[in-house]
């Protein structure tokens, strides 16, 4: 198959274009396109078959299931059977962003885009061109993020590109994405609402406008992790091809104990890196030392972290230290990537 790559115009709505990416969704094929958080993979949410493609491009699971996307608030009691309260709040708060939303499904969803399950995830991203690509397509896309099932999620075009060429009909450009870390993700088809994901919009917006909500345990510790509630997190995701190691502490002694790391790896012939901060990046000897920002800036980390993530593998590191971050506020979303990339391996301090 030929991938057709198309750069939007940002100051256009680009109908043509849309209109093209539009018909190949309704004809089942698959078009990979921008949102705030990564690039996704979108094909008709309502077409069975076209879940199977999806699937079968991403090398992934079919018991994952996928993420409705929509543009238009009166489309969202077309895909479930009830909106209960707190999902209404929340939606309502929330919406267009980087929230998705758990609710009961209605008939019109098929199985094979809820991996089986009886309940549908339901996300209005907030981004423009994917609103107007969302409507062209007829409403609903069902869109994963746009790597191969195991891959961190693309942040850029490029590696849309690199995953997908040959597997999908279209890739629409923009710029690099707005947030870089998928979206939080909450089911709120239970008496409380649970979170599955962390993401941009954290905990602490969430209680704010709903109070209490329990954290799904695989989300925080990867224990559990033959039954998650999100099917998607039984999977070792977002994994650099070299073995990563997270290091938690004090700062001096992180940088010390990665420093001491680096030696006894280099020592056994292995190419080594390191995943700093612009306030430490200085301090570190390996193959490729990374800084992922300032450790304050939280939405930059976030922004960088899947790219660095790739670019390790392209420089084919074969072993990643990586300092740990704080797991309040944003800090939740990138130390649950950052973990599980790592497959949990962490040395703490
Ligand atoms: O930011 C995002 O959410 C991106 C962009 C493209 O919108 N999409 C994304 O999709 O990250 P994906 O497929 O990579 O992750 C979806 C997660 C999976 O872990 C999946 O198991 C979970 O959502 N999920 C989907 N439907 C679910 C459901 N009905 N119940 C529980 N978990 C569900
Ligand atoms: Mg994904």
């Amino acid at each position: 198959m030929n991938t057709k790559l198309v750069v939007l115009n940002k100051s256009t709505t680009n109908r043509k274009i849309m209109e093209e990416a539009g018909a190949i969704i309704q004809n089942g094929g698959l078009v990979a396109f921008p949102t705030e958080t990564v690039y996704g993979l979108g094909g008709d949410a309502l077409n069975p078959i076209s879940a199977g493609n999806i699937y079968k491009a991403k090398c992934r699971p079919s018991d994952n299931p996928l993420i409705i996307h929509i543009a238009e608030w009166k489309d969202l009691s077309h895909l479930v059977l009830s909106i209960p309260e707190k999902g209404k709040k929340l939606a309502e708060n929330f919406w267009p962003g980087p929230l998705t939303i758990i609710f009961p499904k209605s008939e019109h969803v098929p199985y094979e885009t809820t991996g089986g399950l009886d309940t549908v995830a339901v996300r209005m991203p907030n981004h423009k061109l994917a609103h107007a690509f969302i409507k062209a397509a007829g409403g609903y896309v069902a869109a994963p993020s746009a790597n191969t099932s195991g891959k961190p999620s693309p942040t850029l075009a490029k590696y849309v590109w690199e995953d997908m060429e040959g597997k999908i009909d279209m890739i629409l450009q923009d710029d690099v994405v707005e947030i870089g870390l998928e979206s939080t993700i909450i089911d709120v088809t239970g008496t409380i609402p649970t979170m599955l994901r962390p993401g941009a919009i954290t905990q602490e917006m969430i209680e704010k406008i709903i109070g209490p909500i329990l954290i799904d345990q695989t989300m925080l510790n990867g224990t559990d992790i033959e039954t998650p509630k999100a099917p998607g997190m039984k999977y070792k995701h977002y994994a650099p091809k070299g073995e990563l190691t997270i290091i938690e502490g004090n700062t001096e002694k992180v940088v010390n104990k990665i420093n001491e790391l680096v030696v006894t790896t280099k020592e056994k012939g292995f190419k080594v890196g390191v995943i700093a901060t612009d306030e430490t990046i200085i301090d570190y000897q390996a193959d490729v030392i990374k800084s992922v920002g300032k450790r304050l800036e939280e939405d930059i980390i976030a922004k960088r972290l899947y790219q660095i993530l790739r670019e390790f593998d392209q420089e084919d590191v074969e072993y990643i230290y990586s300092e740990s971050f704080e797991t309040t506020g944003m800090g939740q979303a990138i130390m649950n990537r950052l973990l599980k990339a790592s497959g949990y391996n962490i040395i703490k301090l």
